[in-house]
């Protein structure tokens, strides 16, 4: 989440607006609700969305009932037996939050909406920008994911991404999974019509990482900004423009 931050915020020019607290932000699979609560203290208006109840219940208790840095304890790898170089490592404790989640300003707009992504936000053209940190590959079919984000920004609105594609549904009995390549879903995301202005196809990215294990994953995480162009050919017509092909897209993205 701090790389998102500190990668992207700056460069990514959503502000239309002179008042960055008119841009509204949403962030669908928003965790535990921490990079939202960091775009709303830079300003914009940001909404979460979430639809698990354990995420819920812990994004709720930090943002809502948490109002002082460090004030609580946990032990998160008390049960990780394995890989530990030290005894001391598996017993030691971690404090948060880390910040004071009540420091955003007194009238900033930020909110958490439970439920699903999909189901929640159907209402066409209503975000300037939707961000997306390790989320689109918790899709049963991420193609709904992208149609559902075209769908929801407005024309201009941007979509930013960081993340892997670890599939959450591949193999799972029962459930209807298909697994894209990032190629693929770059093909879709540009026939669909949205604007490649930023990509970097490598960004190394940990997540929930006990950084003293002798085992640590590393995700090679793509990371994009895409716009989806502020005027759009009628009838549902999305050929990209003169001159606008998939291959001119790509010269302008920076690896
Ligand atoms: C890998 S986590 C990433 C959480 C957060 N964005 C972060 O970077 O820490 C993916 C999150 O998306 C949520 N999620 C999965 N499918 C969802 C859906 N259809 N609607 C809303 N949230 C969803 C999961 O519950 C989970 O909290």
């Amino acid at each position: 989440i701090s790389q998102f931050i500190s990668l992207n915020w700056t460069s990514c020019n959503i502000s239309f607006y002179s008042d960055v607290s008119q841009v509204r932000v949403l962030v669908p699979g928003a965790g535990l609700g921490r990079l939202a609560w960091e775009i709303a203290h830079l300003g914009y208006s940001c909404q979460g969305n979430e639809w698990s109840f354990f995420m819920l219940f812990s994004s709720n208790f930090v943002l809502n009932r948490c109002d002082k840095e460090n004030a609580l304890t946990l032990y998160p790898w008390i049960h990780q037996f394995s890989n530990n170089k030290m005894s001391s490592d598996q017993t030691r404790p971690v404090s948060f939050p880390d910040v004071n989640p009540q420091s955003l300003p007194a009238d900033s707009d930020f909110s958490m909406v439970a439920g699903d992504f999909q189901e929640v936000y159907s209402d066409p053209e209503m975000w300037d920008c939707v961000a997306t940190c390790f989320f689109i590959d918790t899709a049963h079919n991420v193609l709904d994911y992208i149609e559902t984000i075209w769908n929801i920004l407005k024309p201009g609105g941007v979509w930013i991404n960081l993340g892997p594609l670890l599939y959450h549904y591949e193999n799972m009995a029962n459930e209807f999974s298909i697994e894209l390549s990032y190629e693929e879903i770059k093909a879709v995301i540009l026939k669909y019509g949205f604007v490649l202005e930023f990509e970097r196809e490598s960004v190394p990215s940990t997540y929930t990482e006990n950084d003293r294990s002798m085992l640590k994953y590393l995700y090679d995480c793509i990371f994009f900004i895409i716009r989806k162009p502020a005027e759009q050919l009628i009838n549902g017509d999305q050929t990209p423009k003169d001159g606008q092909t998939e291959d001119s897209l790509q010269k302008r993205s920076s690896t």
